[in-house]
């Protein structure tokens, strides 16, 4: 079993307020994912900002998402010797350091440039998965080089001629070292964002004079653009010639990368994909089983973050009859809302084997880059740890029992 880690080297006097260094700096700054949320906010222009934030039509099922956290209760178990909690868990034969990784967000540099690289080194730095978007704004080498140990590819399809670029995308990824394939199903047409249409967000950036106020607003991030260009699908660029446009990559991406995801087109990629495969954006448990009956190793419960079907049910509610139905078979991942440690046991007490977190690790980027990002992962461990020990279980085994063991 793991040693707890102390966050910072030395504590002077009583308090965590006393502990040094420049992680213990941030933790002061920001002691929360909210903290982060806000100041990352404040450093970007609104329609950035809001493209991460919002869910759509009214929201209803991103807060049906955090709404289901908070009301997930767990009675504490007293008792137990603590002192030494392990929070690692195996997943598809690898060790991580806890059972929560990075979501995949494309256009993730939007909020501020570099993102999916900041992402990576943190995931990799913590030992958590990391799972790179197909419209990502980095290249699927770069990721494999930096995240060698925690790389998991995510796919949106390419139907066009049988699917030749998803398949292309996934021989790259699989070359590039990525352990893990998650193919995300819950897409089946291009989702009506009304916050992003009423900001006026187009990729490339156009200044129009509502998007140039939000700008002028946000001089940081305006120079950041200035110096490190406008964010790029990365991914795509050896399908369109040599050094294609900003522009040419986002108009391929809107126009190829469009239709969904099909039952038969999985089932292809299932046999073209050498490791283990993970259907993402299930919520029923008959398209869970379905999935499993495919080949699948793994589903990950998810509404997209509550930006696809305002309708959906918050993923902590679809966890418990997916997990009765594929938990045996499958590992069953869930993502959806979380932001603190504490959520991550929620997660597992409902049955999941693990949680994966989006928006929580871009806030850390968009607040403070790569130190930002690291520090998400710090904080998730941290409060995982505490949490952990505060029901009164020492592993993700006694977790997901819910705390000690009786007797
Ligand atoms: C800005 C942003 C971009 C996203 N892009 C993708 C994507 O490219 N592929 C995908 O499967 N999911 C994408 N998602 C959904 C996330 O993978 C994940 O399901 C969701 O964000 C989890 O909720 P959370 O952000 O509240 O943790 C995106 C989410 C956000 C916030």
């Amino acid at each position: 079993m793991a040693t707890p880690r102390p966050a910072a080297p030395v504590s002077r006097g009583w308090g965590s307020g006393g502990l040094t260094g420049a992680a213990a700096a941030l933790r002061r700054r920001y002691p929360t994912v909210d903290d982060l949320e806000r100041a990352a906010r404040r450093r970007a222009p609104r329609f950035a900002g809001d493209f991460v934030g919002n869910g759509l039509g009214d929201d209803v099922c991103l807060r049906r998402n955090r709404a289901a956290l908070d009301a997930c209760r767990i009675t504490p178990r007293y008792g137990v010797d603590v002192r030494r909690v392990d929070p690692g868990v195996t997943l598809f034969g690898r060790r991580y350091a806890m059972p929560l990784g990075v979501a995949p967000m494309g256009l993730a540099g939007l909020l501020r440039s570099g993102a999916d690289e900041s992402l990576a080194a943190a995931a990799q730095a913590a030992n958590v998965p990391y799972v790179y978007s197909s419209v990502g704004n980095s290249t699927i080498e770069r990721i494999g080089k930096m995240a060698p140990d925690v790389f998991w590819y995510q796919l949106y399809g390419v139907p066009a001629q049988e699917h030749r670029v998803s398949l292309d995308l996934i021989r790259r990824a699989a070359e590039a070292g990525a352990q893990v394939l998650v193919v995300t199903l819950d897409v089946p047409v291009r989702a009506k964002r009304s916050g992003d249409v009423r900001n006026g967000l187009v990729v490339p950036f156009k200044p129009r004079l509502r998007t140039l106020l939000d700008v002028l607003g946000a001089p940081r991030w305006a120079l950041d653009l200035l110096r490190h260009g406008q964010p790029r699908f990365g991914n795509f660029e050896p399908y369109l010639g040599s050094r294609p446009s900003t522009q040419a990559l986002a108009t391929y991406v809107y126009q190829q990368m469009a239709g969904p995801m099909t039952w038969e087109a999985l089932a292809r990629l299932r046999q073209a994909w050498p490791r283990a495969m993970v259907v993402k954006g299930v919520l029923h448990a008959d398209d869970a089983e379905r999935a499993v009956r495919l080949g699948m190793d793994g589903v990950l419960v998810s509404n997209h973050g509550g930006r696809q079907f305002d309708a959906a049910p918050a993923t902590l509610e679809a966890l418990p009859q997916i997990v009765a139905r594929v938990g045996r078979q499958a590992t069953v991942l869930v993502d959806g809302g979380l932001r603190h440690g504490v959520d991550v046991l929620r997660a597992l007490h409902r049955g999941a084997h693990a949680a994966l977190a989006g928006r929580a690790f871009l806030w850390g980027h968009g607040a403070a880059g790569a130190a930002g990002a690291r520090h998400v992962a710090a904080l998730f461990e941290e409060e995982f740890r505490l949490a952990l020990a505060q029901s009164g279980a020492v592993d993700v085994h006694q977790a997901a029992r819910g705390g000690a063991d009786p007797g």
